[in-house]
């Protein structure tokens, strides 16, 4: 286990492109391979996760050519896909990946034939599968996991059948192997999620050509023959520009520009939070702002955005419902921002956060309480009480990559610095974190 400290910071300044998006190149992966002809990913994340899934693509027969790396963690990427309906047995080592072990079996439950077994690390031996394995069940696969509800995931292809389904959690990655299950279902298959959660998946199927609608909550996805390879350019993930953003804001004197982040509207939840804490957001010609957006281009199925932030003063806020999906990965970020702000910040509503990498809520409430914060752990969230700052200390990553990285920025905000033990779970998302980090600390 590695240990890195973080000592603090002066200011933050300069420009950074994030690393690509590891929930589109996850999707850019599986439905290449599932399309038919070279898919061709521009900037697919260089990571222990995304590794995970070109690796596991490979194992039922898809080809997978790589290219050249390019500057900020993403390499050129191609996936020979082998159409629907024909992926060999296998048994798939996930790793670390969540989003791979439950979008991956909506695409081999329908096969002909064929048997698939799903397993990973520890932590991803924690987490529920029972919630794609029963709707996949309803739609006539035939799916076992350990004690009813986790991994390893046993499949044998079978005929589906299109379903109603009501998810009971805001979940994409349920709602995701819904979707591509329905692409091989017998009729239309209807996915109703209770609140709005990533549409990554949906735009990339669009575009490469299934049918697919959304009326409010529901969307409807028809049966396909096949879908059509294509050019996926994968933008800059959010999620990870999330850290830059948050560090900029919280250490004085700092100025970032965060180039090329993709600004899907469900993914970028923590700016109107952000908003609400008192920071003032912007267009590009707004002058005065702590954040503001530039450039906003569609190169792909996803708009990105160039970001320009500095440090401002904040206050607390509530988080709730609502507000939960499309900030998801980001509400650890929302504790530590809270120990800065004035009065109260509360997350409620995102009892997910247990269910993760980690269980997010103690390991932020526990991590944060180490470094001075004052902190409570409660059943669906956390509560922050603003002391003006953080003293600093020691951090456990709990093997979460998202821990470890607001560990870091909790280090360069704090008073006394922080290290951070088994800071290399980072690999799973950012490997080049660190050194991106340390580049812009003025
Ligand atoms: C993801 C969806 C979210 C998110 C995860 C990535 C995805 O998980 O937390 O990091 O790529 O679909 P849930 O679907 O479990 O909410």
């Amino acid at each position: 286990m590695s240990t890195a400290r973080f000592e603090p910071a002066g200011s933050l300044r300069g420009e950074l492109r994030p690393p690509p998006d590891k929930s589109v190149s996850h999707r850019a992966a599986l439905i290449g391979a599932m399309a038919e002809g070279p898919t061709r990913v521009t900037g697919y994340l260089d990571s222990a996760d995304t590794r995970a899934t070109l690796r596991a693509v490979a194992a039922v027969g898809a080809e997978v050519r790589e290219g050249a790396s390019d500057d900020h963690g993403g390499f050129f990427v191609e996936v020979e896909g082998l159409g629907l309906r024909s992926a060999k047995s296998a048994e798939i080592d996930v790793g670390n990946a969540g989003t791979l072990l439950r979008i991956m079996p909506g695409w081999l439950a329908g096969q002909a034939d064929g048997e698939w077994v799903l397993d990973g690390d520890d932590s991803i031996r924690r987490r529920p599968v029972d919630r794609i394995a029963d709707p996949l069940a309803l739609m006539g696969a035939d799916v076992e996991c350990r004690d009813g509800r986790l991994p390893p995931l046993r499949l044998r292809g079978s005929s589906l059948r299109g379903i109603d389904y009501e998810m009971p959690v805001a979940s994409a990655q349920v709602k995701s192997c819904l979707l591509l299950a329905g692409l091989l279902a017998e009729g239309e298959t209807r996915v109703t999620e209770p609140l709005t959660t990533r549409d990554h998946t949906e735009r990339m199927l669009a575009a490469m050509g299934a049918s697919i609608t959304r009326e409010g909550q529901r969307l409807t996805i028809a049966p396909a023959t096949r879908l059509e390879a294509g050019d996926i350019p994968v933008p800059g993930d959010f999620s990870s520009a999330a850290f830059f953003l948050v560090a900029a804001l919280l250490v004085a004197d700092s100025e970032l520009s965060l180039r090329e982040v993709g600004i899907n509207r469900n993914r970028i939840g923590l700016l109107s939070i952000l908003s609400r804490m008192g920071v003032e957001m912007g267009g590009a010609h707004e002058s005065g702002r702590a954040v503001t957006v530039h450039e906003i281009r569609e190169p792909g199925p996803e708009p990105i955005a160039t970001l320009h932030v500095r440090d401002a003063a904040l206050h607390g806020t509530t988080v709730a419902g609502e507000d939960v999906p499309a900030a998801i990965d980001e509400l650890p970020l929302v504790g530590l921002l809270g120990c800065f702000a004035e009065g109260e910040t509360v997350v409620e509503g995102a009892a997910e956060l247990r269910a993760k990498e980690s269980d997010r809520i103690a390991g932020i409430a526990d991590g944060l309480a180490g470094l001075g914060a004052e902190i409570e752990a409660r059943p669906d969230g956390f509560a922050v009480r603003g002391t003006g700052g953080l003293r600093g200390g020691r951090l456990d990553a709990r093997g979460d990559h998202r821990l470890a990285m607001a560990g870091a920025v909790a280090g360069l905000a704090s008073r006394e610095g922080v290290e951070v033990d088994g800071f290399e779970a980072v690999e799973v998302s950012y490997p080049g974190f660190e050194r991106d980090l340390r580049a812009l600390v003025g």
